[in-house]
């Protein structure tokens, strides 16, 4: 029988659910990833290489979770990513994602190629709330100029440029499913001559540039005052090189291992990373968010304790929102909610400034 929304206790559960109640194209598109997916499974396989050194007898009565991303206070250290296609998992697609987002007070990032539009997006959000914006680089750059400064005027707190798909991995599960309804928004931003034989992916991404280059960086950095940051570096010696062109913040990400096969995990990356930027005292002046295979609190703590400033979590929403729609979506905030108050009581921490690299032990890591 199939598990109640209360019998699920945790993100996993929620893809249990999802991939029986879903279309198979759609289930085809959010759970594939490219090749062999020997980088999807990673992502996650790679948190189970840490493991914790919890303090003892520290006080921890009152847990505060909330931190700062890009300015902006939220009250736990993740944010919703941009994932593509809300609307193939529930008909009203991403203003469900910003709904939860609102009631847990994290940040939503809104993908270019969403299936509501992105002004349904910025006027599904209350007030007070914060959204970003993923971008993906048009080869008309007046396309992208306009994206860019519509977003600003609609009052998006950071710009994620999208830097790992130059050209979209191979998704064969999903090219498989021959996905038919790549839905209108995604043609207006640029899926123009929209070839529907290669899945849902292949479709919608024949817009994006592949000559997109360090060179432009400073380009969208003179059109914007938001905040860039370039979603997708894999070694260290991009982050140096992202600090050196100017932006406020890099995601060490694998696009959930639907680009590249056999790139690292982002933990993988960060555990690289810290250590060098620590040695040239370089450590604040980025922020470093981690992206994929993130599915327990344990997960975040891990990251935050190697130096992230916060996690992007993508498909868990997806699947809670395609199981159950925004009461899915709420419990899966929660779940992580509450699994992260208790797991920071566990290592000995009552706010997220005192996770620091003592807490853990990497040894079963690559890096070291
Ligand atoms: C994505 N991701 C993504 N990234 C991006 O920059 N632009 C996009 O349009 C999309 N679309 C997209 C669709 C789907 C269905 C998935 C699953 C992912 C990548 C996403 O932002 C993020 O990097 C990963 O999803 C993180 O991994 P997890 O949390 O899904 O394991």
């Amino acid at each position: 029988r199939m598990p109640t929304l209360e019998q699920c206790y945790n993100l996993m559960d929620f893809e249990a659910v999802a991939r029986r109640v879903m279309k198979k194209s759609a289930w085809a598109y959010y759970s594939s990833g490219a090749d062999d997916e020997i980088t999807m499974r990673e992502n996650h396989s790679a948190y189970h290489k840490i493991w914790f050194r919890p303090r003892i007898l520290e006080d921890v009565g009152k847990i505060d979770l909330s931190t700062t991303m890009l300015g902006t206070k939220v009250d736990i250290p993740f944010y919703v990513t941009a994932t593509a296609l809300g609307k193939l998992g529930n008909p009203e697609g991403e203003v469900i994602l910003t709904r939860g987002a609102k009631k847990h007070n994290v940040i939503q990032m809104i993908p270019t190629l969403a299936s509501c539009s992105f002004d349904e997006i910025v006027d599904a959000k209350e007030d007070d709330q914060v959204q970003w914006l993923q971008l993906y680089v048009n080869k008309d750059r007046a396309i992208t100029k306009r994206i860019i400064e519509h977003a600003e005027k609609r009052g998006c707190k950071g710009l994620f440029i999208t830097v790992d798909a130059p050209q979209l991995g191979r998704r064969e599960k999903d090219m498989r499913s021959k996905y038919s309804d790549v839905g209108s928004n995604v043609q207006e931003t640029g899926g123009d001559n929209v070839d529907r034989s290669q899945g849902a992916a292949r479709a919608i991404s024949s817009f994006i540039d592949p000559s997109l280059s360090w060179k432009d960086i400073p380009w969208f950095l003179s059109v914007t005052k938001m905040p860039i940051i370039l979603k997708g570096v894999q070694r260290v010696e991009d982050v140096i090189r992202a600090i050196e062109t100017g932006v406020q913040g890099v995601v060490l990400s694998n696009h959930g291992g639907r680009q590249l096969d056999f790139a690292r995990s982002g933990i993988e990356v960060l555990a690289e990373v810290m250590p060098v930027l620590r040695e040239r005292n370089w450590q604040d002046r980025i922020e470093i968010y981690v992206d994929g295979g993130i599915r327990r609190a344990t997960d975040i703590i891990k990251a935050l304790c190697l130096g992230a400033t916060g996690v992007g979590i993508g498909r868990p929403f997806l699947f809670a929102m395609s199981a159950y729609g925004l009461p899915g979506v709420d419990r899966a905030m929660q779940l992580l909610k509450d699994e992260m108050e208790m797991n920071m009581r566990l290592i000995g921490c009552s706010r997220v400034d005192q996770l620091n690299p003592t807490l853990v032990d990497c040894r079963g890591l690559s890096m070291h």
